[in-house]
């Protein structure tokens, strides 16, 4: 199940992009979308569906977004992929360029990881020195470049459309969608915003075919993720595994005994219990997400939430009511979980309600899912209390 694809050393700057400006953009939309890859940033979007959507849309400029803002709490599989496989996802980058028609690329890159600009800096200058990056790529009549800006730190800016906002120097506050950002993204113009992780794969289809890429994973679900597995475990890091895997395989790898539950998904994630570590880690069952966080018998879940209402609470950008109302309540209702005061019934019943309401009315994925971790955590309270 463990597979080294990705992170596989097997990789030669350049081969894919020879072979993909050597054919029509739309072939590389063909394979993309053969291959059934979908997008690594969260939400699963089929990446071959949104570069074709990027493609069709054609009325001038068009752009390629990294998303590297990685503020998924415990998730840093991207930082690897940035620092130790920065060619990989920029081939991916630039041979997407190529299959939507951009000449403009840029990687949004996380306040935090701001210490590796200078070698980023560096690799892009490299390969504009080599024609990989500039006018007239490879005498294929083809230019694009690469442009490097920086989050300020906030969490809300890596989704995509206050991401979006912010590179245009605007406070990162989410859009009202549609129109999605593949038709009106970066200064109104089609934007192609993928995860590194996305961008990272594309060399490996391109080189392998889709056939190959889709031996591993599932029918549905094909391909390999980065897990980046932190918490109580012995040997953290970060793991590549065929999509279709489960906790169990993970947990084993890294040697995690003891398990009371594991967080999937990072904050806004799933609090999974041991009875469901065997449940397949794949779009149809319990979503592929980077971020693992282990917890033994020795923690008391409820400090857990803590951790993650108030990360919500900092994060939220305030613009609707149902989050920047309904996160705080929450907030203090753990609070009082944890100071042992009693909450009527008829109380916890209101904050189930709200954790309803702000599913389905709050304006981002932030609200949409900053009550998950109560949701679940209170209702297997006895479950996850043992
Ligand atoms: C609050 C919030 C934070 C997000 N943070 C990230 C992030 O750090 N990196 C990322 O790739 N996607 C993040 N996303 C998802 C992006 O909005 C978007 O779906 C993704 O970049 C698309 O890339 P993909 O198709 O390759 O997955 C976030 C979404 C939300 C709602
Ligand atoms: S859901 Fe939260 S983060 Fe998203 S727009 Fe509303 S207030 Fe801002």
């Amino acid at each position: 199940m463990q597979r080294k694809f990705i992170l596989s050393n097997d990789y030669i700057f350049g081969e894919a992009l020879n072979k993909v400006l050597s054919e029509q953009p739309q072939d590389l939309i063909n394979l993309i979308k053969k291959s059934g890859l979908r997008g690594r940033g969260g939400a699963g979007f089929p990446t071959g569906l949104k570069l074709e959507l990027v493609s069709k849309n054609d009325v001038g400029a068009k752009y390629v977004v990294c998303n590297a803002d990685e503020g998924e709490p415990g998730s840093f599989k991207d930082r690897e992929l940035l620092f130790n496989h920065t060619e990989k996802f920029i081939e991916g980058m630039i041979a997407s360029g190529y299959a939507v028609g951009s000449s403009k690329g840029f990687i949004y890159l996380r306040a935090e990881y701001k210490w590796m600009l200078k070698k980023l800096l560096k690799k892009i200058e490299q390969l504009r020195e080599k024609n990989y990056l500039g006018k007239n790529i490879l005498n294929k009549n083809f230019d694009f470049d690469i442009e490097i800006r920086c989050n300020a730190g906030a969490y809300i800016c890596g989704e995509e459309s206050s991401l979006i906002e912010s590179m245009e120097g605007k406070r990162g506050e989410p859009r009202n969608r549609p129109p999605f950002p593949v038709e009106h993204g970066y200064i109104n113009s089609p934007t192609l915003v993928d995860n590194v992780e996305t961008f990272a794969n594309l060399p490996y289809i391109v080189k392998y075919g889709d056939e190959e890429f889709k031996k591993y994973g599932t029918e549905k679900s094909p391909g390999t993720k980065l897990f980046s597995i932190s918490g109580d475990c012995p040997k953290p890091g970060i793991y590549e595994f065929e999509l279709g895997c489960t906790l169990s395989d993970l947990l084993e790898t890294c040697d995690a005994t003891d398990v009371k539950a594991v967080q999937v998904g990072g904050a806004a994630g799933i609090t999974v219990a041991p009875k469901d570590f065997n449940t397949s880690i794949c779009y149809s069952e319990l979503p592929p997400e980077g971020s693992i966080i282990i917890f033994n018998k020795s923690r008391n879940m409820f400090e857990v939430l803590k951790n993650f209402t108030d990360f919500f609470k900092e994060e939220s950008c305030g613009l609707c009511t149902p989050c920047r109302e309904g996160v705080p309540k929450i907030a203090d209702a753990v609070d009082k979980i944890l100071n042992k005061e009693s909450i009527p019934d008829s109380q916890i019943d209101l904050l189930m309600e709200l954790a309803d309401v702000m599913k389905v009315a709050s304006k981002c994925g932030l609200g949409q899912t900053a009550s998950n971790p109560f949701v679940y955590i209170y209702k297997n309270r006895g479950i996850l209390d043992e």
